[in-house]
């Protein structure tokens, strides 16, 4: 529809009809199941005549579903504005990739918008218009559930996968290529540091360290074009986000220039009235308008208010208009006006949702998702060794992870399956450690004592991570701590498989275990991907894009931490009066960036083109990569840089550059990377963005424990 004939229509519309566009309802308040209704039609102040003035339904699949409810409800609609269909799309559709932690691991934004490509085409054939994707929070705690859903602690890694999120899901031409989606950014802003860790609850981040850390990714998501933003639940300056008119308007909608619409995340418009800043329901919906909010999902502030509010208010129905614009904009840019069907077709669903090709893409993300934290030799394992499977997730197909959408665990294979397929009978024995906790363990002894190691599957259900499911403790399970001190005992190799959606504690496992795979939530192909990892089809590549810590008690964590007045270094090791803790390193167990390998890499010394740069010239720092085993392997080379000197205290270190490097065994490559001025601007105190001339630090190495063993100036 062209503009003028877009404004005519909005003109066109009732107060009731725009009020109507504002409203999001799930799409059980659409199913012809007999369920009664009347409760949720009551809490939503909904009656049968405005459920058809709604403007978007969340939570629908199959292109039949959204054909029909597309028909009917067009029918009913006076000016025949067809519905927005909007759903979790986080990490795959049927075909369900890795976690997006897991997928952070790849240290691969290709990789990551092929999953975005792929899981958009099997949602747009079934009618969907919008994911609720990409999560682009930044995590430091790990007590948080929702830490599966992010892609790490890392500013320049969650711009790199926000934007390949963004790209993969809404193409170049969202009109007119229908199997693409409209993407929404979420959760603004800053839902990723909760106090304590616990889900929902006040952040309390200062501005600087918002701006710094937490704000680029979501602005990378906005530059990347996408369509809209979500409010996030928590509260930013003791002001609760979906309610917060300077975080809305004057960063959201005026510094980040984001124009396209903002949708409440599930009845936080509603949740402004427990939050304790609006005394009820009509307060609410003033704020939320207010603020900018075009869309309310799942509470009734709008539906019950608004046509009230704005007919006695013109600041309200101006304000009102705006949303409407921004939400039939969004209608147009889909071409929903032109085809409300748009992508739904039974017949490219049934062709394009869980095919071959996208289990195959299934696999090798999950391959490159998974992480090697330790390895003595244990791993690869070859075909003729006695091997012992055990452990409570062996045979679990609990692998998919929180947010799988509509995956299906019966077509994910458990690793009991796949290792099966992979060695006879008289190669593996798939034993059930519960009998060897109900002292009849003479089988489980005596299959452990014929073989040569042992692998055990542990971790976490995928109900111990995700929304509402934060944690104070991050260790294994006390049961599965002591099926591997038992087996510590048996004097067997033991490789412990992790399946868990967040990073956890395991300073207890470490010294139980010859092999240490993290394999976070695969997906549906990841019991076909921790095998091929296991005996070497796959040379493990990935990289922690979030430290784990060595206890709960060091959280919130993260390498990129502040120096401190009295940081504690090496050479101070001794002294007490530091930075430190009396019974704990600083630093991770694991740090981030950190993965091993089959083959193991040399790093020669870094060297600099030139001790300068200015706003006009650059640097190029290189390093020769030498693989120095015998097997081909994935290196991901990572450039970290402290800025000596700030207005505002600067990270001891950050990353600024990273790249995956392929070598045969034996090869050698000279890796490159242009530093500029640019990737050296920071928050200043009066959160203007820019750099500073003076003293840089630089260092590349495999992870961020990387020494910065260089420097250089930026000249003004
Ligand atoms: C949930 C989540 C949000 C999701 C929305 C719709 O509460 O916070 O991420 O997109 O509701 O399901």
């Amino acid at each position: 529809m062209k503009i003028e004939e877009l404004k005519a229509l909005l003109k066109e519309m009732t107060i009731e009809e725009k009020v109507g566009q504002t409203i999001q309802l799930s799409a059980d308040f659409f199913s012809d199941q007999s369920e009664d209704l009347t409760g949720p039609m009551n809490e939503m102040a909904m009656t049968e005549e405005k459920k058809y003035q709604v403007g978007s339904v969340l939570g629908i699949s199959g292109a039949k579903e959204t054909i029909q409810l597309q028909k009917r409800y067009m029918e009913k609609h006076r000016l025949h504005i067809p519905l927005l269909f909007m759903a979790d799309i986080i990490h795959g559709d049927h075909t369900i990739f890795p976690i997006p932690l897991g997928l952070g691991a790849t240290w691969n934004p290709d990789t990551v918008k092929k999953t975005a490509e792929i899981s958009a085409k099997e949602a747009a054939a079934q009618g969907l218009h919008v994911t609720f994707s990409p999560m682009v929070d930044l995590v430091r705690d790990p007590r948080w559930g929702r830490v599966m859903e992010a892609t790490g602690e890392d500013k320049l890694l969650n711009k790199r996968y926000a934007r390949a999120f963004v790209e993969g899901y809404q193409g170049t031409d969202l009109k007119q290529d229908l199997t693409k989606l409209a993407a929404c950014v979420k959760h603004f802003a800053g839902y990723g540091a909760p106090r304590g860790g616990r889900d929902y609850n006040s952040v309390d981040l200062n501005e600087n360290t918002l701006r710094e850390h937490y704000l680029p990714a979501y602005q990378e998501g906005i530059d990347a074009g996408a369509k809209l933003v979500m409010t996030a639940f928590n509260t930013i300056d003791n002001i609760p986000a979906t309610g917060n008119k300077r975080l809305m308007r004057d960063i959201l909608r005026d510094e980040m220039a984001f124009d396209g619409v903002l949708i409440s995340d599930w009845g936080a418009i509603g949740e402004l009235v427990p939050h304790g800043v609006a005394e009820d329901n009509k307060a609410a919906a003033i704020q939320a308008l207010t603020v900018g909010v075009d869309i309310e999902m799942m509470s009734a502030a709008y539906s019950e208010h608004l046509i009230d509010l704005v007919e006695q208010d013109e600041t309200l129905k101006e304000l009102l208009d705006e949303s409407v614009w921004n939400i039939l904009r969004l209608k147009n840019d889909l071409g929903l006006f032109e085809n409300p069907f748009r992508g739904a077709d039974e017949e490219t669903e049934s062709l394009s949702v869980f095919s071959d090709e996208n289990k195959k893409a299934a696999l090798t993300t999950a391959e490159e998702s998974i992480v090697l934290l330790e390895n003595n030799g244990v791993l690869p394992l070859n075909q003729e060794e006695k091997i012992v499977l055990t452990g409570p997730l062996k045979d679990s197909n609990d692998i998919l992870g929180a947010w799988s959408w509509k995956g299906d665990r019966e077509q994910a294979a458990t690793l009991a399956e796949m290792m099966g397929q992979r060695l006879g009978p008289d190669s593996l024995s798939i034993v059930d450690e519960s009998q060897f906790f109900e002292g009849q363990n003479s089988f489980f002894m005596n299959e452990i004592h014929l073989s040569d190691t042992v692998i055990v599957a542990l971790g976490e259900s995928s109900e111990m991570s995700g929304e509402a499911a934060s944690r104070t403790i991050i260790s294994l399970p006390e049961y599965q701590m002591v099926l591997l001190r038992e087996l510590k005992k048996l004097n067997k190799k033991v490789v412990a498989v992790l399946f868990n959606g967040r990073p956890l504690d395991l300073s207890g496992v470490v010294p139980l275990v010859d092999g240490l795979v993290e394999a976070w939530f695969p997906g549906t192909m990841g019991a076909e991907a921790v095998t091929n990892v296991l005996f070497g089809k796959f040379n493990p590549s990935g990289k922690l894009p979030m430290s784990f810590p060595r206890s709960v008690g060091q959280v919130p964590l993260a390498y990129n931490e502040d120096s401190t007045g009295r940081p504690m270094t090496d050479e101070k090791r001794n002294e007490k009066y530091l930075s430190r803790y009396l019974d704990s390193e600083n630093t991770a167990l694991y740090p981030f960036g950190f993965g091993r390998s089959y083959t193991s890499f040399d790093y020669s010394e870094c060297t600099l083109s030139s001790q300068e740069i200015s706003m006009e010239t650059s640097l190029t720092i290189s390093i020769e990569i030498k693989n120095t085993g015998k097997i081909k392997g994935i290196e991901t080379v990572q450039v970290y840089v402290r800025d000596k000197v700030g207005e505002v205290v600067r990270p001891v270190k950050e990353l600024i550059d990273f790249k995956k490097v392929e070598l045969e065994a034996g090869e050698s490559m000279t890796v490159e990377f242009e530093i500029t001025e640019k990737q050296l601007r920071y928050t200043h105190a009066d959160h203007s963005v820019r750099s500073d001339a003076g003293e840089f630090s630089i260092g590349i190495g495999t992870d961020s424990s990387a020494e910065l063993t260089h420097s250089f100036y930026l000249e003004k």
